[in-house]
């Protein structure tokens, strides 16, 4: 919930705020937004963290993958999220092909996001191939969250969305990936789609906290995609997903009434016009 600062101003929360939050033993609560509406309903009900995740691709845009997202539709999106919230921590995802090729362009791109959309933080998806760039890009002051497990830009190599590092080697991969990003300075790292006994493991060995989805109960954090947990898709029902409404019935049975009184005049009665 909320905690008051001076004036009655919520306390924002920060990087450290969720570190301190781990160590509390106190979860930490994500959800995505790529809106300003959006962003100011999660950011007054409470919410820790917004994540303004590459998922925009599939969720706003209507593409199949995360693939086709680029720094400018991201840049888009944080901004509009940022001037939504007031207390909640802004976590933007940097998309496919943004830090990939040169630490050089990750640091540009970082920094964009930053400058340009006001974010908090940046999210990359990786472990050892990115850790000096992670590195890098802490050292010129900006916080990096990692991203472990399931990787969604990288679902052309995968070829599935389904659960990773079941098996032992990508299993102890993972672990070592974990380490390597802790020791380049994340200050948190997500958990996609792994088993949840790997996921604690994870969890018990990094300082920093973890965020699952998909990734059982023994982390530090969760975290859904908003429109999913809204019910907003009602074609999307994976098993790590709980449904909090039915928004989707609603905004239908909301919009076919409209019509109704549309057609037969009712709309706008003598209160509604001037
Ligand atoms: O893009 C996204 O929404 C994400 C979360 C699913 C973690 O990366």
């Amino acid at each position: 919930m909320s905690t008051q600062g001076k004036n009655g101003r919520p306390d924002k929360v920060t990087t450290q705020t969720v570190v301190d939050m781990k160590q509390r033993g106190e979860k930490i609560s994500m959800l995505t937004a790529y809106d300003f509406t959006m962003a100011g309903i999660v950011d007054a009900a409470g919410i820790d963290v917004i994540l303004v995740g590459d998922s925009a691709s599939n969720v706003m845009a209507g593409f199949e993958t995360t693939v086709p997202m680029t720094l400018d539709h991201m840049i888009y999106h944080t901004s509009c999220v940022v001037r939504g919230v007031e207390r909640a921590l802004v976590i933007a995802d940097l998309p496919f092909m943004s830090y990939q090729v040169t630490t050089k362009e990750a640091l540009i791109s970082a920094g964009r996001m930053m400058k340009e959309a006001g974010a908090h933080a940046i999210k990359l998806e990786g472990g050892k191939t990115i850790s000096s760039t992670v590195r890098r890009i802490v050292d010129a002051g900006i916080p990096v969250m990692g991203h472990l497990g399931l990787t969604p830009q990288s679902i052309y190599k995968f070829g599935t969305y389904k659960v990773r590092a079941k098996e032992e080697k990508e299993a102890e991969q993972l672990m070592r990936d974990a380490k390597r990003l802790e020791e380049a300075g994340v200050f948190s790292i997500v958990l996609e789609k792994i088993p949840s006994a790997l996921a604690k493991q994870v969890t018990e060995s990094v300082s920093v906290p973890t965020i699952g989805i998909g990734a059982g109960p023994h982390c530090d954090g969760q975290v859904l995609v908003t429109h999913d947990m809204l019910g907003l898709n009602k074609d999307f029902s994976p098993r790590f997903l709980r449904r909090y409404a039915d928004l989707h019935s609603s905004m239908s049975s909301a919009v076919n009434n409209y019509i109704k009184d549309v057609k037969s005049g009712d709309f706008p009665n003598e209160q509604e016009q001037y």
